[in-house]
């Protein structure tokens, strides 16, 4: 049994356990407990809660895939993003838990495209990136299962880029020049 725990019920969180739930995933359930049961566990929740999570769940995180989902933007200007040049929210949390499958995802996705599975007339397609293809690979199926395409878009390196995208995504909507049901697709 595919068993997945979403930190944060708000948006985002809520956008993805559909997808998850649409493609068959048993037990979908939060942190509420504060015991973690999932395998695989998605952190939907402001950047600014990593590193509390990680220092507060590192052994249950330990050996489990962590697919981390934040656009660290400096959100009191929209004008930068406030993980060091170079860095990513991403590989900040992979040194927080190196017994973890830290991966990068859905953060170049709006939640409303994940719901739709449409971004205008073009597929919704969630990129993760990571150093584990293994963890890759499952969460690219289970996405995919869930009826949204999900491409394997490369190292934990590439969560830099992910998060240069994200930023540049959130600027455009928050200045209305595309919309929040819209933003990048990617088409093969
Ligand atoms: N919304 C989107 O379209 C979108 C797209 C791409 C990426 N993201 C990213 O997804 C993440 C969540 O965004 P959202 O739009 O879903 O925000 P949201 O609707 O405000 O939900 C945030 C959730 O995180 C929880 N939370 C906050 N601090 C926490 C902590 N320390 N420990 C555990 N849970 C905590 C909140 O719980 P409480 O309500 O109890 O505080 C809430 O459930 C953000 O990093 C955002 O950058 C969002």
């Amino acid at each position: 049994m595919t068993n997945v725990t979403i930190f944060g019920t708000g948006t985002m969180g809520s956008a993805i356990a559909g997808v998850l739930a649409a493609g068959g995933v048993e037990h979908i359930g939060s942190d509420g407990t504060g015991t973690i049961s999932g395998d695989i566990v998605v952190l939907a929740v402001p950047y600014t809660a990593l590193a509390d999570i990680a220092a507060k769940y590192s052994d249950q995180l330990a050996g489990k895939i962590v697919v981390e989902t934040t656009n660290p933007l400096d959100f009191s200007t929209f004008d930068s993003l406030v993980v060091a040049d170079g860095s990513s929210a991403t590989a900040e949390l992979a040194s927080a838990l190196p017994a973890s499958k830290v991966l990068k995802g859905f953060n170049t996705t709006f939640a409303a495209t994940l719901s739709s599975k449409k971004v205008g007339d073009l597929a919704t397609t969630v990129l993760i990136a990571g150093d584990d293809d293994d963890a890759k690979r499952t969460v690219v199926e289970l996405i995919t299962a869930g009826g949204v395409r999900a491409i394997d878009a490369g190292a934990l390196s590439r969560a830099h880029e992910l998060e240069a995208m994200g930023f540049l995504q959130l600027t455009l909507a928050a200045g209305e020049k595309i919309s929040w049901t819209g933003g990048f697709a990617t088409v093969e």
